[in-house]
Order: C-alpha cells, then structure tokens, then sequence
C-alpha cells in the first residue's frame, strides 16, 4: 500500500501514526472517520481516557496526537504535558467543544501545536492541521541538531585552542627568564605583547566555553539575592580595595534562578560597574524591588555611562566601547550574562541613567520565589 501523501516533498517515508483521544464515542467515532477521510493510510489509534492514551505513548511513539480537551479525570492539557514529558517534540492538537480564547492561548503557551473548535473540524482543515503541527515538529528537530553541531564543532574548537594558546603564555615567559633579555629592550617588549595576546586568547576561549555550556538550561531553585550578595563582597574585597569602590545592597528578594549563575552575572555588572568609572568614589548599588512581571533587580553604577545607542550592542560578543589601552576587556562579560539570564528565563537589559546622574542601569527581570511557592518551600 502506498505511504499516505501528507508531505508533497516525499519527506514522508513511512505511514504516519497518529493517536486519537476523546471519552465521548460518537466524537471519537467522528474524529476518527475525518483523520481516515483527510490522510487515507494513516495509522490511527484510539483511546477513551487520558491514562490509556498515556499508556499507548509510553509502548508505542506516534507522530501526532490529537486530545479532546474534556475529559473524566484529566482535562487534555495535563494528558498535553504528561505526553510532552515522554517526548518534547511531539506534536499535540488539541480538540474541544467548548473552545474559548484563553484556553487557546493556555494550550499554544503550554506546547500544544494548536487548537481544534470540534464544531468546525473538517477533513480538510484536519489535514492542514496535521501537516502543519508534523512540519514545524520537524523543522524545529532539524534546527535543533544543526545547532547542537554547531555548538558541538565550536565547544571542540575552544577545547583544542586552549592548548596552544596556554603554551604561547608560558613559553614567551619561559623565553624572558632564560634568554638574556634586557629589561624594555625590543626583543623583551615583542615576548611581553606574545605573552598578552595568549592571555586574551587565553581569556576569549575561556568565555566561548562558558558560553557553550550555558545552552543547557540549568535547574532553577529560589534564591536569595542577599546570599548572592554577600559572596560577590567577598569575592570582590581586594578589587574593591585596589578601586577604593563600593558595592551595596538595597532591598532584598527572593527569586528564581540559580544561585551561581546569578552570583556570576551579578559579579560581571558589578565588576564593569566599578571599572568603567572614573569617579572619585566609584558605586555600584544593587536594588531588589517585586513588580508585576517577577522580580526586578537593578545594577546601578555612577561610572563612565553608556549612549543610548549603545545599550543593546554591548551585549553582543566582543564588542567594546572603549579602547585596550584604557580597559584590557574581552568583551564577552555581558554576553554571558545575557544568555545566563535567558537559561534562568529572565531578561537584561541595559539603561543610560537619567541626567543629571551619571552612570549606567542594568535592569534584571527574573521570576518572584513567593509566586512559587510549593518550589520555594
Ligand atoms: N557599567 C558600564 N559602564 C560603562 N561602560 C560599560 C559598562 N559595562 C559595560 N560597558 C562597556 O561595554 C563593553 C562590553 O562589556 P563586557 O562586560 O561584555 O566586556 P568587557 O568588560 O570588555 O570584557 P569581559 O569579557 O572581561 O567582561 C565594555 O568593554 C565597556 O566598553
Ligand atoms: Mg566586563
């Protein structure tokens, strides 16, 4: 028997499965007989509770499932995330009689490919719907190896420079102490801009790797921002001598994160806080406060500034608003600090401060602990 045609591309290369759940059996008698009419071939299979259709997941993987939302015991949201903890990719449409916009955007914000009014289904629109949630399920798998070739051929190019660039560091050091080398000559001035130029290479792959290994997200637990706090005082305690700065805390709050992420992060702002200042008393004032979307955190410095036309840019890698010569940076600092708070699904962004201040505003959005409470318990 020929392959069902859902794909005109010939993508398609075995009869797709698709498993079908509903408690009322005139609906599932309908839904079924719509799939059979809509992608002749496919291979259905049907079950009357969310349990069953649980159990002929975990034995047998399909390509699409199709849930009514109502029914007795389990609404077809929880069956939707029971599945999706077997397998992420999946695609799930969801099926409901009395459909209503919130629910729509509950399902789509819980990983339901899409949401099907029972009242309008049809063969053709069955199809679309089948096809489309499929498509996207394997667009994104296809997007997701690529990039974790990507990530992988990039992780193995920071491991392998590592190497050779720590043997440049050494060996021109090595080459000051045993060659006679007097002190500012020529030949001492090239070995000490070879040992500098492998010490940012040195520092640039270190930063590549980190931020590798911050695309796997981590597990996110309360935190308490004061913890947080008192371990970047004393990490920074000589930095803050030698600058003669100042680093407080006002408020205090409990969020969602991960406590050695946010400390590094935090750690980061403070650090370009207090080194891109030029004031007679550089501060750096870290403001906790609760609003409506979480927590915000406000990393406030009275340094050098940042033009508004370079607040977003600086996140980028590398980029550097000043000159070596000033501030020997990498330039990855706020770039890891991006993705670290995108892996602890929380924002940053950066803001001049209103005149007549000066300095920068880094602003921190993370989720409120006390929101979820059962976790922060
Ligand atoms: N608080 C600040 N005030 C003024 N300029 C800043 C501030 N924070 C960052 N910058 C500018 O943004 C650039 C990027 O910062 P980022 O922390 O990413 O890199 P870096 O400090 O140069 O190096 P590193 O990777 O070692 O942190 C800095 O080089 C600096 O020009
Ligand atoms: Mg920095």
């Amino acid at each position: 028997m020929g392959l069902p045609h859902i794909f005109d591309d010939g993508t398609q290369t075995r009869p797709l499965k698709v498993l079908i759940v509903d408690d009322d059996p005139l609906a599932m008698f309908m839904t079924s007989s719509m799939a059979e009419m809509a992608i002749p071939g496919m291979a259905i299979q049907t079950a009357a509770c969310a349990q069953d259709a649980f159990d002929l997941f975990a034995a047998d993987r399909f390509d699409c499932v199709l849930i009514d939302y109502e029914m007795p015991g389990a609404n077809g949201l929880e069956l939707a995330s029971r599945i999706h903890a077997l397998d992420p990719a999946v695609p799930i449409l969801l099926c409901t009689g009395a459909g209503n916009e919130t629910l729509a955007a509950d399902a789509i914000k819980q990983g339901v490919s899409d949401y099907l009014p029972k009242a309008t289904l049809s063969a053709d629109g069955l199809r679309r719907a089948i096809r489309d949630a499929i498509d996207k399920a394997r667009q994104a798998h296809l997007i997701a190896a690529q990039r974790k070739d990507i990530e992988m051929f990039a992780f193995a190019l920071a491991h392998d420079f590592k190497q050779p660039s720590r043997q440049l560091v050494t060996f021109a050091e090595l080459a000051r102490q045993e060659a006679p080398v007097a002190d500012g000559s020529q030949l001492d001035q090239m070995l000490q801009f070879i040992s500098a130029a492998a010490g940012r290479l040195n520092r640039l792959v270190d930063g590549m790797m980190e931020f590798m290994l911050l695309s796997a997200p981590p597990p996110l637990r309360p935190v308490e921002v004061d913890a947080i706090f008192a371990g970047i005082c004393l990490a920074l305690q000589d930095f803050l001598q030698e600058r003669g700065g100042v680093l407080d805390l006002v408020g205090s709050a409990r969020v969602m994160g991960h406590e050695a992420l946010l400390g590094q992060v935090l750690q980061n702002i403070a650090i370009n806080g207090l080194t891109y200042n030029e004031s007679a008393l550089p501060r750096v004032e870290i403001a906790c406060a609760k609003v409506a979307a979480g927590i915000e955190i406000r990393v406030c410095d009275n340094g050098i500034g940042i033009d508004a036309c370079d607040v977003d840019r600086i996140f980028e890698p590398l980029v550097r608003l000043n000159g070596r010569e000033a501030h020997d940076g990498s330039g990855i600092g706020l770039t890891l600090a991006r993705r670290a708070m995108a892996a602890m699904q929380g924002t940053i962004r950066c803001e001049p401060r209103p005149p007549p201040d000066r300095g920068t505003v880094f602003v921190l959005m993370l989720g409120d602990a006390a929101a979820n409470s059962d976790l922060a318990a």
